[in-house]
């Protein structure tokens, strides 16, 4: 699989290896001045000959003997240190993680009943997540979560949905929340909207914060609300929680309702499509998943989903829809981006570093190393694997991925350039679906009765 090196920091040599250098061509440079003169030509034979066997030498000796130089030489020669932890380190350092879902926001609202002044994210908080354990797992941006529950009665909702309004103001909250967090914090977190805010901000040693709604049922069953999500920074939307909604089955309900997409659910891709804001299948059903595989135009995610093959829940992704994530015939670009919660992880008591990483080389091997990526739930998980306690842990991880064979740019996609590069992807087919005039969707919920619907005036 051909490694994904286009994106992320400017100033990263790993992820731009092929970049020549800028230096000026002499053969262009107006201020060198040269004699013309007869070349001696012998002499010059002579001088690249004798240079050309030192380079020759100089390469053999790096090839073959790179055991015998010390770590700190090997960055000279472009290799990384042979202890997988000082690799996965060096690695990080320039390709830092990108998780796709960290549930603080959530936390903030039952702990601290939204009181943004009273959180001390600078100090070791109870959760899994603050700043410096952040700085310690060379975190370089994550999705905030904006979660708001699923009724606890379905009936509360009957079968139409249209008692949703609560629902957004309490989202409303959870987008406040995060962002005056952010602010509160500047020197550390910067509000990110796109793929090229995101590098920016790692590149200005900021963790690049982006917003993520978790379920369909948050949007009040309202395209409009999509929208005004979207202008205050929201870049994906998980189509549902566990509950089904007005757009599509969840599986968190055996018992289909649509089975998968419903008319309206396929116009709020179309929606998202032309906004530019990720299209999440993470819990959602399987038809969910494979409808929208079909019809969304951008890549999609799973902001934090495991595989089905190697521990058996609904949350995680089957093989089956793994093999339609790709860039081949039939196939869309997407990342899953594995969750940590034990409990989608293994058996009891086996969730481990060791099985995360299994994992990741599951969804790596099915549905290949550009399209997997992190989404660990850290704050929404009850309990964290051994050895990936909260988000100081990531290296470890990724130590233990070096272990398994796996180069720095499989590594890099892993932490951040795949869904980058599906954020990318996403930004681009919005910007032709503008740029074509493509106009906004107006479609109401068809079971909504507070609007007349007008003939027009
Ligand atoms: C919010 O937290 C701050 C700091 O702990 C405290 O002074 C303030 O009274 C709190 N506000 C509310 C409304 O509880
Ligand atoms: C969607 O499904 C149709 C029919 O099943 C198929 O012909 C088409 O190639 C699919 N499109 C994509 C983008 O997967
Ligand atoms: C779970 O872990 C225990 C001990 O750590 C081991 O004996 C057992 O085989 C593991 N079970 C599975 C299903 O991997
Ligand atoms: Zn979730």
């Amino acid at each position: 699989m051909p490694p994904n090196r286009d994106h992320l920091s400017e100033n990263s040599p790993l992820l731009r290896p092929h970049q020549h250098s800028a230096d000026s061509d002499d053969e262009s440079d107006p201020h060198i001045y040269r004699t013309p003169r007869q070349p001696n030509l012998k002499n010059r034979t002579i001088i690249w000959s004798t240079l050309t066997l030192i380079f020759i030498f100089a390469l053999v000796f790096v090839l073959c003997f790179q055991h015998l130089l010390s770590d700190a030489a090997l960055p000279w020669v472009g290799t990384l240190p042979r202890d997988p932890m000082l690799a996965a380190f060096a690695i990080l350092k320039v390709a830092p993680v990108i998780d796709g879902h960290i549930d603080l926001p959530i936390l903030i609202r039952t702990k601290y009943a939204n009181n943004v002044t009273a959180v001390p994210l600078q100090s070791r908080t109870p959760g899994h997540v603050d700043i410096p354990r952040l700085r310690q797992g060379r975190v370089g941006g994550f999705f905030w979560s904006v979660y708001v529950t699923c009724p606890e009665n379905q009936k509360e909702d009957k079968d139409d949905f249209t008692e949703a309004s609560w629902r957004v103001r309490d989202t409303l909250e959870q987008i406040d929340v995060a962002r005056s967090l952010i602010s509160k914090y500047p020197d550390t977190f910067q509000l990110a909207v796109s793929s090229d805010a995101v590098v920016s901000s790692i590149t200005n040693g900021k963790i690049a914060s982006l917003l993520g709604v978790e379920g369909g049922h948050q949007l009040g069953n309202s395209i409009a609300v999509l929208r005004q999500y979207h202008a205050l920074g929201v870049r994906y939307v998980t189509l549902t929680h566990t509950c089904h909604n007005a757009f599509a089955d969840s599986s968190g309900n055996p018992v289909p309702l649509h089975n998968g997409l419903s008319p309206f659910g396929r116009r709020l891709i179309d929606e998202m499509n032309r906004l530019g804001v990720l299209v999440d299948l993470s819990h959602t059903s399987d038809e969910t998943a494979i409808q929208a595989l079909n019809h969304s135009k951008a890549p999609v995610i799973w902001s934090h989903s495991s595989a089905r093959a190697i521990h058996d829940v609904p949350r995680n992704v089957p093989d089956d829809i793994l093999r339609l994530v790709g860039k081949g015939e039939g196939q869309k670009d997407g990342v899953v981006m594995v969750n940590f919660a034990p409990g989608f992880i293994a058996k009891p008591g086996n969730a481990s570093v060791q099985a995360v990483a299994d994992h990741v080389e599951h969804i790596a091997r099915t549905a290949g190393r550009d399209h997997v990526g992190l989404g660990s739930d850290f704050d929404g998980i009850p309990g964290a694997p051994e050895g990936l306690e909260d988000v100081s842990k990531y290296p470890a991880l990724v130590a233990e991925l070096v272990r398994r064979g796996w180069n720095k740019y499989e590594v890099a996609g892993l932490t951040g350039s795949n869904v980058l590069r599906v954020l990318r992807g996403a930004e681009h087919v919005a910007k032709e679906l503008q740029d074509a005039g493509t106009e906004p969707i107006y479609d109401l919920y068809k079971a909504r009765r507070d609007i007349p619907r007008g003939s027009g005036i």
